[in-house]
């Protein structure tokens, strides 16, 4: 089994480029099976998520090609419209052609993705919207069927802007015959740039980065070309590991994505300076503990609380973390524990008392951001840290230890007997 292994506290310095965005590169993928014809999606980080996503797109009939970032999707072959469950349970994302496949096929078969590592993730909000678009759906041993000849305008109204939702909803209304109004729309930047790509394939979308989105149904979708936005999240993990261990120098980033962890960071003590496309994070002489709460954007995203809980393990005084949008995801704080952190949980709150040193520890992964929040952890620890089913970490970060190594961290992939 691969381990990650680090010797810790080396200073990092220097300089690195942000990979694009795994959750804005996922729902576009699946957009473009709704064109006939080639797309081609530029700055495509090489990722476990984006190859499971390629093979979802290759078993419904689309044709991929994946070469140094660029992905090519030739969707005029697509005729299966199922996304089977071995695909499914592995990445819940695959859920995103339920929208598409429908619109294009006026049926699909999706399997239900079920639980994960941190609680029940429902996909309820998807399928009411999509019956409010008048789908008709069955759930068919562990299967989601929806069907609708031809899809209709509806006026939606989220319940909670939920991120897939809204995706999956704006792929579908966009070749609904009529207007299609969703309010309490999801506002994430990958979801804006879901929306002007679909735009770019000829949809008609208005109120796009606002939480009322306006969708005109139109006739077909072209294929069209785009450069995926940077990982927001892979920037706002490097910088945490700034802020513990040395001036470092993000390239390739949208600084404004991040504003909501700058402030906090700054708050913490960190010294940052933003250039149009880059952040560079100095850390302070000893990180002030900061109270963060988790909320939709522009809030903190629950995707950075992970690393925001490592951190604050190493700050001075204590600081309560609460996550509103997922209130079980504290899978990280055990495994912190076990290098000396002070964390305790109560409902969907961390009560995190500052400690001096983290001393390193073999500890294991259970999603994709707790093992980041590890990895920070074991960087920042005294002495030798490995972690275990790193699998996690290869769904959602490109090269991980290669760009940590060329900061100045010492840090390898291991294949070891156990
Ligand atoms: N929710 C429902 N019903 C639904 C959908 C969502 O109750 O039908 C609830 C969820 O249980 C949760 C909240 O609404 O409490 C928000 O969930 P959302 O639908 O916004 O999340 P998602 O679309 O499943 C995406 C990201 C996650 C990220 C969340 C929140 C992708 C592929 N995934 O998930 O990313 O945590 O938004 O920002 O975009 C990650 O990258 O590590 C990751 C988990």
């Amino acid at each position: 089994m691969d381990k990650i292994l680090i010797e810790g506290q080396k200073k990092l310095s220097g300089s690195i480029e942000i990979s694009g965005a795994k959750n804005a590169v996922l729902p576009i993928m699946t957009a473009t099976l709704m064109a006939n014809g080639i797309s081609k999606i530029s700055r495509v980080p090489n990722l476990r998520d984006t190859r499971t996503m390629i093979k979802l797109m290759e078993i419904v009939g689309a044709k991929c090609q994946f070469k140094n970032g660029s992905l090519e999707i030739d969707g005029s072959s697509v005729n299966n419209p199922e996304a089977p469950y071995e695909l499914v349970k592995t990445m819940r994302a695959s859920f995103y052609v339920l929208g598409p496949l429908l619109a294009r096929f006026g049926y699909v078969k999706v399997s239900l993705p079920g639980g994960c590592a941190w609680g029940p993730r429902p996909v309820d909000f998807h399928l009411k919207g999509l019956e409010k678009l008048g789908a008709k759906i069955t759930l068919e041993s562990g299967y989601i069927l929806a069907e609708a000849k031809k899809l209709k305008g509806a006026v939606i109204n989220f319940e909670f802007p939920s991120v897939g939702a809204t995706g999956n909803i704006v792929m579908a209304a966009s070749l609904a015959d009529g207007q299609t109004i969703i309010e309490n729309a999801a506002r994430e930047p990958e979801i804006v740039q879901l929306c002007q790509y679909l735009n770019m394939m000829g949809a008609n979308i208005s109120g796009i980065g606002t939480s009322h989105l306006i969708i005109e149904g139109v006739r077909n979708l072209k294929p069209a070309n785009i450069d995926v936005i940077p990982d927001r999240i892979e920037a706002g993990t490097f910088l945490v590991a700034g802020a513990l261990l040395g001036e470092i120098t993000l390239k390739k980033v949208i600084p404004s994505h991040l504003d909501s962890l700058l402030l906090k960071l700054k708050e913490s003590g960190c010294n940052i300076s933003l250039g149009e496309d880059s952040i560079t994070i100095s850390p302070p002489e000893t990180i002030k503990a900061v109270d963060m709460k988790t909320s939709v954007y522009p809030g903190f995203a629950t995707d950075l609380q992970a690393q925001w809980v490592a951190l604050m393990s190493l700050a001075k005084g204590s600081s309560i973390i609460t996550d509103t949008v997922y209130h079980d995801r504290f899978s990280h704080v055990p495994e912190l524990n076990r290098f000396g952190a002070n964390i305790k949980i109560d409902k969907n709150t961390a009560f995190v008392r500052g400690v001096k040193e983290l001393v390193g520890a073999p500890v294991m992964s259970t999603d994709i951001r707790a093992s980041a929040s590890l990895i920070v952890a074991g960087l920042a620890a005294k002495g030798e840290t490995s972690v275990s089913r790193i699998y996690h970490i290869d769904r959602g970060y490109e090269l991980i230890e290669e760009k940590f190594r060329s900061l100045g961290a010492n840090i390898v992939r291991k294949n070891t007997n156990i």
